[in-house]
């Protein structure tokens, strides 16, 4: 369906033309003086460079061609030459119920679908996931789903870190603990065992208790490093112990995102990538496109209109070992290998992105990617807590991401449980919904890139630019449509008639932007900018639900539009929050 603007820069256009001005300056933007008009038009202002006349007597000329228009029920030009726009109110009905009446509620899909790959999520395997890890879940996961409505083919990858030093360090500290396993005797020659050596609470407590000694401990280290190098280079014991943490901890990994409602088309990770190395690092070198620097393997990457000095990409260090732009370009070599997407979107905090300018160039010089791939990183900001520092624990330290999620879900509970009178089961079920509502909306309405202060007071209140007050809305609706329901039966779609209250066609016309939103936020693949519009839309629900008397009107048919208006904001707002990755529960 055509967007409301662009329906309403046609009839401009036609008007500009008719009054004798060029159609082009016919273009309708959403007004600026909300309490004047709706939309407005500028291009008279520009016209009158062009035809040397006074803005406002073209603005004149114009207005008058839009008598009669059957979508603009009101055009007025106003000094100094602006002509503001009121929409026809039952040309506005029609829209909405043409809306309801269309696949993915009248917005347009891409045409030509691409294939993109978003690589997010990047857990690191054996390393509890911290609130680090929170940020790229939530902002990936909108951004898979808004990129999947629009109608591309997306494919997310977890691209989980499984292939670095703290593998070695795991199985270092395990063998310190039981050297009696199989793995670490290399004369052993039968099966392994199918049953992991550990738990993943011991998995957890490991890899923390392995760390922190090898920074106290330089020979516990070495040999950390050399059991790395071991397992990178295929040893037996290493390799079956490793696939022992892999499933361990994947089971886990796989449990976390599912309660945060995120979901990974490819379970994929590093060491997916290191078959392709020793090739790639061949090719690199035969071409030209990698040198020796020091010893190194290096790719020169900087560019003269560079501002900043951008160090080369290292491929191999001089003791031969790969590094983490290393792994990211071979995995680009798999990528266009199996999948050959036209887009790749990095979701990774915003101190990675040296480490991103780097890989990106060296896979363009190398032609390692198509040159019309696109690469694009959404590079995010910190995660801060009241203090404005980086979110911890309230005893300094790592903060979990489980622990985090259940004490949002805590003050949820608290929260639900002091209104009413609801059955323990409903109320921890409410809880979770809204908890993790709480997260992702406090979370996904900052524009990712900036850093934004993990507030939990503010995010849980049902006041404000929140997720509670954005969910409890649609509960409000929900409720409504129930009661209406039990007296009436089945509400009706697409039967809304022209609005004669002023709050019901703002309304309106905010549902009326649905299109318009998903394809700015498409387009951007800024899911900030759907949040400003389902807050736009509860606020204008809100506006209307305290003025009007629904469920209480007398007059039947403008009953049925009312309800059939309240089912298609219902509609848009599950569609929305659904591309943010939560739900709405039943009752709150
Ligand atoms: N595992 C990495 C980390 O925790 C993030 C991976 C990001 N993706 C990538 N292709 N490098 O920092």
């Amino acid at each position: 369906m055509k967007k409301l603007a662009d329906i309403l820069s046609l009839e401009l256009e036609t008007a500009f033309k008719a009054a004798g001005y060029e159609a082009k300056y016919g273009k309708a933007v959403l007004s600026n003086r909300p309490d004047l008009c709706e939309y407005q038009c500028n291009g008279a202002m520009a016209a009158a460079k062009a035809y040397k006349k006074a803005p406002f007597m073209i603005a004149d000329d114009v207005a008058e061609k839009l008598k009669g228009s059957r979508v603009i029920r009101e055009a007025e030009s106003v000094k100094p030459g602006f002509i503001n726009i009121k929409v026809d109110a039952a040309f506005a009905a029609e829209y909405l119920n043409k809306m309801s009446g269309e696949e993915c509620l009248g917005y347009e899909k891409t045409e030509q679908p691409k294939t993109i790959i978003i690589d997010y999520g990047g857990a690191n395997v054996a390393k509890p996931l911290h609130v680090g890890h929170l940020r790229t879940a939530i902002i990936g996961e909108s951004v898979k789903r808004i990129v999947r409505f629009a109608g591309d083919k997306v494919i997310g990858d977890v691209h989980l870190g499984d292939w670095g030093y703290q593998m070695g360090l795991i199985i270092t500290e395990l063998q310190k603990r039981k050297p009696e396993l199989p793995y670490f005797d290399e004369a052993f020659e039968g099966e392994y065992p199918e049953e992991p050596p550990f738990t993943i609470d011991e998995l957890e407590e490991i890899y923390p208790t392995a760390s922190a000694y090898a920074k106290e401990h330089e020979d516990y280290k070495e040999k950390a490093l050399h059991t790395t190098y071991l397992l990178q280079n295929g040893h037996k014991g290493c390799t079956a112990l490793w696939n022992h943490i892999m499933r361990v901890s994947v089971a886990d990994l796989r449990k976390n995102y599912k309660s945060l409602n995120v979901e990974f088309d490819l379970w994929k990770g590093e060491s997916d990538a290191q078959p392709y190395i020793p090739e790639m690092v061949e090719y690199l070198k035969n071409e030209g496109y990698a040198h020796y620097d020091d010893g190194a393997l290096v790719i020169d990457v900087k560019e003269e209109t560079d501002t900043k000095e951008i160090p080369p990409c290292m491929i191999l260090k001089s003791d031969g070992a790969s590094l983490y732009g290393t792994t990211d370009l071979a995995t680009l070599i798999e990528r266009e290998k199996l999948y050959r997407p036209d887009e790749i979107i990095y979701v990774v905090d915003k101190r990675q992105e040296l480490h991103f300018v780097q890989v990106f160039r060296s896979a363009r010089k190398a032609h390692i990617v198509r040159d019309e791939t696109k690469l694009q990183f959404i590079g995010f900001g910190t995660m801060n807590g009241k203090d404005g520092k980086p979110f911890k624990t309230r005893e300094g330290g790592v903060m979990r991401l489980e622990s985090l999620i259940s004490d949002i879900e805590e003050r949820m509970y608290g929260k639900i449980m002091e209104n009413r009178a609801i059955s323990e089961e409903e109320a921890r079920n409410t809880a979770k919904i809204v908890g993790l509502s709480a997260i992702k909306y406090g979370d996904l309405s900052n524009q990712a890139s900036k850093d934004y202060v993990f507030d939990v007071d503010r995010f849980t209140s049902a006041e404000g630019n929140t997720g509670p007050y954005i969910l409890y809305t649609i509960v409000r609706i929900k409720s409504i449509l129930n009661k209406y329901k039990e007296a009436k039966g089945e509400p009706a779609k697409g039967i809304v008639k022209a609005a004669q209250s002023a709050s019901e066609k703002a309304l309106m016309l905010e549902l009326a932007k649905f299109n318009e939103a998903i394809e700015i936020a498409y387009v951007e693949k800024a899911p900030h900018k759907i949040c400003a519009y389902v807050y736009e839309l509860a606020n204008a629900f809100n506006r209307f639900y305290h003025e009007t008397k629904i469920l209480a009107e007398e007059n039947e048919e403008r009953q049925a539009s009312f309800i059939s208006m309240l089912l298609l904001t219902k509609e848009v707002f599950e569609t929305c929050i659904d591309m943010l990755g939560f739900e709405a529960p039943e009752r709150m």
